[in-house]
């Protein structure tokens, strides 16, 4: 018998399907949040009734069963999503590509433990159909918001920190730091292709990454004390929002980490002779002093490289020693290269001694950096 099946929309009528497409993304960023994800989820499931939303969580390899937690959560939601990265850090990658996992035509961004005001986002999203906006954000710092949650040492910080990228964004932003905001995915590919996506500053990063200054909303919002799970904004952090502010000033022109990595260098030539000097005086012959110079000076830039230039991608333990290693080897390398390019210049006769001496040791540098970022600090 040949009976409609009037559960089933017919398929000459697209017209008559619904669509289950989310018009608004929730990108949160979560490391070692297990207890906050399912209160969260709870909470949006009740503020965002009406809209058609999902929530993606990107885990950069939490520890205390958040994955676990996410994936149950998603077994019984398909709103609920989940982007796994491995060997990967940083709150303002997990936002660009938690973004890109998605197609809704709107994308928030909040954190995953329960500090942001969730019931904020439908009021968001009014100001973005509404098109009075490019980019609204949950602001402490506007009339009626405020940060309880912060301490009175961090608030101070993000004071200063607020100050000093107003310089970045060409637009005056009361809350240029905060991790909560939404904006439509035009707006965002925009930004995209230029954005620096370094540390955690991640809506400084799009309003200076934006071709034109945008247009933007402050909402007020408490940020809340967190209450389960801790911080993981470590002191490396600040360090990271300088890398940002650098990189925006830099323009792209040459990639920051570099200039880290050849300011280190400088260092690096500095202590060399420091403990040239100390090691003469204590009576050593030139070969044994300047060997232990050039020893120091590698084991000091290795140090010092690890813990900052390639913070992101710290080697620990075995893997300090082996890194060690290749990079020891690396500088050796360099050097030779070095002292070969160098003395071509001065057998060629026509050049002075130090254009000579420079040209030899940015050969060094460069070469140092290649084998540095690519086989010491390699991405895992
Ligand atoms: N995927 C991923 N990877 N998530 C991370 C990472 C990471 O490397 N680091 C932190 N998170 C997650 C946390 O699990 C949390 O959900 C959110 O990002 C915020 O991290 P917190 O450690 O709680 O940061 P906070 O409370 O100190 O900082 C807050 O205040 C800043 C303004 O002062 C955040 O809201 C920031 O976004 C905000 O800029
Ligand atoms: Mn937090």
């Amino acid at each position: 018998m040949d009976v409609p099946d009037s559960s089933r929309p017919d398929p000459s009528r697209p017209d008559l399907f619904q669509s289950t497409a989310p018009e608004l993304a929730v990108v949160i960023p979560v490391l070692n949040e297990a207890a906050n994800v399912a209160p969260l989820v709870g909470r949006l499931r009740h503020t965002l009734v009406g809209t058609r939303w999902e929530a993606i969580f990107v885990d950069d390899g939490s520890t205390d069963g958040t994955r676990a937690t996410i994936a149950a959560l998603g077994a019984a939601d398909t709103r609920i999503r989940l982007v796994h990265r491995m060997g990967r850090t940083g709150l303002a990658s997990a936002f660009v590509e938690g973004a890109m996992a998605s197609l809704a035509p709107v994308i928030a961004v909040m954190d995953g433990d329960l500090q942001h005001d969730e019931a904020l986002l439908p009021a968001m999203l009014d100001v973005l159909r509404a098109g009075r906006a490019d980019v609204v954000i949950g602001s402490r710092y506007v009339e009626g918001g405020g940060s309880q949650g912060l301490s009175a040492s961090r608030a101070r910080l993000s004071e200063f920190a607020t100050r000093l990228s107003q310089l970045a964004t060409r637009v005056p932003v009361a809350d240029p730091m905060s991790g909560f905001f939404m904006l439509p995915r035009t707006v965002f590919d925009r930004a995209a292709p230029r954005l620096s996506a370094i540390g955690f500053k991640i809506l400084l990063d799009v309003l200076a990454s934006l071709p034109t200054p945008p247009r933007v909303v402050e909402l007020p919002f408490h940020f809340r004390a967190r209450e389960a799970g801790h911080s993981k904004l470590d002191t490396g952090v600040a360090f990271d929002f300088g890398l940002l502010l650098l990189d925006k000033l830099l323009g792209g022109l040459l990639p920051v980490r570099f200039v880290v990595f050849a300011a280190i260098g400088a260092l690096g030539v500095l202590a060399h002779l420091a403990v040239l000097w100390l090691a003469l005086r204590a009576g050593l012959a030139f070969g044994a002093a300047q060997g232990t110079a050039t020893a120091a000076a590698i084991a000091g830039n290795f140090a010092l490289n690890n813990a900052i230039t390639f913070r992101d991608r710290r080697l620990k333990r075995w893997r300090a020693l082996r890194g060690f290693a290749t990079f020891a080897v690396a500088c050796g390398f360099g050097a030779l290269a070095n002292l070969n390019v160098a003395e071509l210049m001065v057998r060629a006769g026509h050049e002075t001694w130090w254009v000579a001496g420079l040209v030899g040791a940015a050969m060094s540098l460069v070469w140092n950096y290649a084998v540095g970022s690519t086989l010491t600090w390699r991405k895992r």
